[in-house]
């Protein structure tokens, strides 16, 4: 029953978990329509969420407006259709595949089902930001495992495992690093882990990688069985607005993990859309080449400004920044560009720029050569 009388004020931040109190939000890319209502601008480029240029393939585009009049329906919350297209394409069984509202809905749950309160969760320095929001979320422990010269130190992270530890997270290839664990790093990796300790491995660029010592750790499921592989529609194939990604896991992991998901996670036309997509081949071959000519562009274009990149096999490039990476975005989005600096992850001389179509790029150079000019 409310006080009577009483003139203080709830205060609803201290009301929250105690974890929450201090816990930071995940800092997305900046909307396009954000900047066009603060600065009036009709033309934006964004280069700032490793999205794909080139949008959806104009197939999955097809797929969803069809499904779209469907739209009083609710979905196949089991996803059956996209659940076995996922199966013959991945030449895996359909019982060890979880779908996710986006790839982060699936590390979330994982974080839910198997991380009690107080369990650690080992992570390396510089790893995607969303793996300590949802360790803190759920009242985990993040364990930060620093990086050696920008490389994940895995025996470090094997180092950092005790009685607490319950989860491992890793993103192979790492954003905002660019960089990616080998296939006998890995391996090895995975060997010495106990059984118990469950490791999820974010392949959120995996398409996009075309290094022959990279792992697809999609196929050791059989060998270790602790060993969870997350992908996502929302990179290579052009569907980040859906929200939809998948993981591959031990039956009994999906089990669990579907005890708690909601139960229409992924809308009908994501479900469409992604089935569509996957089978597209002609778009998923032109999204990477492009990707690696722009990749050619920027780099060449970055290196003929005197600034340097860390090497990437992502659909972004890390850039040292001559001044703090938060001024150099602020000065970008004066015209028109957006990018995302690196200050939240501790690099604060960084930004991240994406990968764009050549124009885009091309834009993105131009004004950075002139916002460079003026901060200097
Ligand atoms: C490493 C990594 N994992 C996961 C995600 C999120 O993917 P999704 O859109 O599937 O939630 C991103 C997005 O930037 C990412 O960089």
């Amino acid at each position: 029953m409310a006080q009577q009388g009483s003139t203080m004020p709830v205060d609803f931040i201290k009301l929250a978990k105690p974890d929450l109190h201090d816990l930071q939000p995940y800092q997305a890319g900046k909307p396009r329509s954000e900047l066009k209502r603060e600065l009036g601008l009709t033309h934006i480029v964004k280069l700032a969420s490793n999205e794909n240029p080139l949008g959806p393939s104009p197939k999955a585009l097809a797929a969803l407006q069809q499904e779209i009049s469907h739209s009083h329906w609710y979905p196949d919350g089991n996803a059956y259709a996209l659940k076995h297209g996922l199966a013959e394409h991945l030449d895996i069984p359909a019982d060890e595949i979880i779908l996710g509202n986006g790839s982060d809905n699936i590390l979330a749950m994982i974080a839910q089902c198997y991380l009690p309160p107080g369990g650690e969760v080992i992570m390396s320095q510089y790893a995607f930001a969303t793996f300590a929001i949802i360790t803190t979320a759920c009242q985990g422990v993040p364990r930060s495992v620093p990086c050696i010269d920008w490389q994940m130190d895995l025996d470090g992270m094997l180092a950092a495992i005790n009685d607490n530890t319950r989860l491992i997270f890793i993103a192979n290839p790492n954003n905002p690093t660019g960089n990616y664990c080998s296939h006998d790093a890995l391996y090895q990796f995975m060997q010495q882990v106990p059984e118990h300790i469950i490791v999820t491995i974010d392949e959120a660029y995996f398409e996009y990688v075309t290094e022959d010592d990279y792992p697809n750790t999609m196929t050791w499921q059989a060998e270790f069985p602790n060993l969870i592989t997350t992908r996502t529609f929302s990179k290579v194939y052009g569907l980040a607005g859906l929200r939809i990604g998948y993981a591959r896991a031990h039956p009994d992991i999906v089990n669990i993990l579907n005890r708690i998901r909601l139960p229409f996670n992924v809308n009908r036309p994501a479900q469409a859309a992604a089935l569509t997509a996957l089978n597209d081949h002609e778009h998923l071959h032109r999204s990477v080449q492009t990707n690696t000519q722009g990749k050619e562009q920027l780099a060449a274009g970055l290196q003929a400004l005197g600034l340097p990149h860390r090497p990437s096999v992502t659909n972004f490039l890390t850039v040292k920044m001559p001044k703090p990476g938060r001024d150099v975005f602020n000065a970008l989005l004066k015209e028109g560009i957006i990018i995302r600096p690196l200050d939240p992850y501790g690099l604060h001389d960084y930004c991240r720029i994406s990968i764009g179509l050549e124009q885009e790029n091309a834009q993105c150079l131009n004004a950075l050569k002139s916002v460079l000019s003026n901060l200097i």
